[in-house]
């Protein structure tokens, strides 16, 4: 049963910015669905109508049945969320934390606090459990931000960029949380802009760019759909414009090839049966004495897929924990 829908959904922000331009999903109970997008792309403002911060300028958005614009009580108390920017507050314990957002939610004081304590073990802070949450690292930060969008037991987590600004042994951690969390029966509805958690956190997922969704599915068939192996010719970075329109029609003509893309200074392409054509591609590439600086081949991507529906590369810039360290409680 579909436990989140979007129909036609569309915001355009006051003074005319369209963030997002007609997206329609549907999530499934029990899965994990990504949204994969860079900077900008309309993953917050997807996020924020679905959890009842935001209206939509028109379409609609359904949880568990139910309209979030015409019952967002109803739909608060069915969902989590951990927005991107962390909203613990530093001057309070790990503890204290998590018992002050079950009391917003409604439990008592000893329910609260047997809440605290069962999520404490839940993220791995017990035993930090009653220090003052400004003295945390970016890891421990995120885990018990995590831990309260989960108070009050919801059957959809959504989540905003749960792992940005964590260091790759960290954010490993985080998917683990996460995959338990979803075992244990939440749906989680995640954006991402990395390729790798999109990859192996989620079951299905959307590319969305520029407030577009671009294409939709499973990892594993969102690759297989591209239709074979991936080969990058890059030139030499003096080898100018000329000579990218060269190699682009070269290997337009290689038997096998499709799916030619430019950007940079490399030529991919799509070549149906990889190790067997990969000789004919020499071969052409030889004849017309390309200036090849380097060759891959190489199964394909996310981030191939990216390219694919969007024409360019998802480019990541990381951000460092110490600006989400630096970040204060922001929630009311
Ligand atoms: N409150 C706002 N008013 C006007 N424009 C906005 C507002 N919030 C976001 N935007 C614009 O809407 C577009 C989508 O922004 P959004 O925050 O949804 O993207 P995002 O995919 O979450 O990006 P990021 O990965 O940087 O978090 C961007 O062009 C952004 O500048
Ligand atoms: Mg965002």
């Amino acid at each position: 049963m579909a436990i989140l829908e979007a129909q036609d959904l569309v915001k355009i922000y006051p003074g005319g910015v369209k963030a997002v331009d007609g997206v329609g999903f549907t999530v499934e109970e029990g899965e994990i669905f990504g949204f994969l997008g860079p900077n900008g792309a309309g993953k917050t403002t997807t996020i924020r109508m679905g959890v009842t911060l935001l209206a939509p300028t028109s379409g609609r958005i359904v949880v568990d049945g139910i309209d979030v614009t015409q019952h967002p009580e109803e739909v608060r108390r069915r969902i989590g969320y951990a927005a991107q920017a962390v909203g613990v507050d530093d001057d309070l314990t790990a503890r204290e934390n998590l018992v002050l957002q079950g009391r917003l939610y409604g439990l008592s004081s000893r329910q609260a606090a047997a809440k605290a304590a069962e999520l404490l073990e839940v993220i791995d802070l017990a035993d930090a459990a009653d220090r003052r949450a400004g003295t945390f690292s970016g890891g421990m930060r995120k885990r018990l931000d995590l831990a309260q969008a989960l108070v009050h037991h919801p059957r959809l987590l959504f989540l905003d960029e749960p792992t940005t600004g964590l260091d790759p042994q960290n954010r490993r951690a985080l998917w683990n949380y996460l995959r338990g969390l979803n075992e244990s029966g939440v749906t989680i509805f995640l954006t991402t802009q990395y390729l790798e958690e999109a990859d192996v956190l989620c079951g299905r997922l959307a590319i969305i760019d520029h407030g577009r969704i671009k294409v939709e599915g499973a990892p594993a068939r969102l690759k297989a759909g591209l239709g074979g192996d991936m080969v990058t010719v890059t030139l030499p970075g003096e080898a100018g414009d000329g000579a990218l329109e060269r190699t682009r029609a070269v290997l337009a003509a290689v038997p096998g090839c499709h799916d030619v893309t430019t950007h940079d200074s490399a030529v991919t392409v799509v070549l149906e049966d990889g190790a067997a054509q990969l000789a004919g591609l020499v071969r052409a590439l030889d004849a017309a004495q390309v200036p090849v600086a380097r060759l891959e081949l190489a199964e394909p991507t996310l981030d191939d897929v990216f390219l694919r529906y969007t024409g360019e590369r998802l480019r990541v810039e990381e951000v460092k924990p110490p600006n989400l360290m630096m970040r204060r409680r922001r929630r009311s």
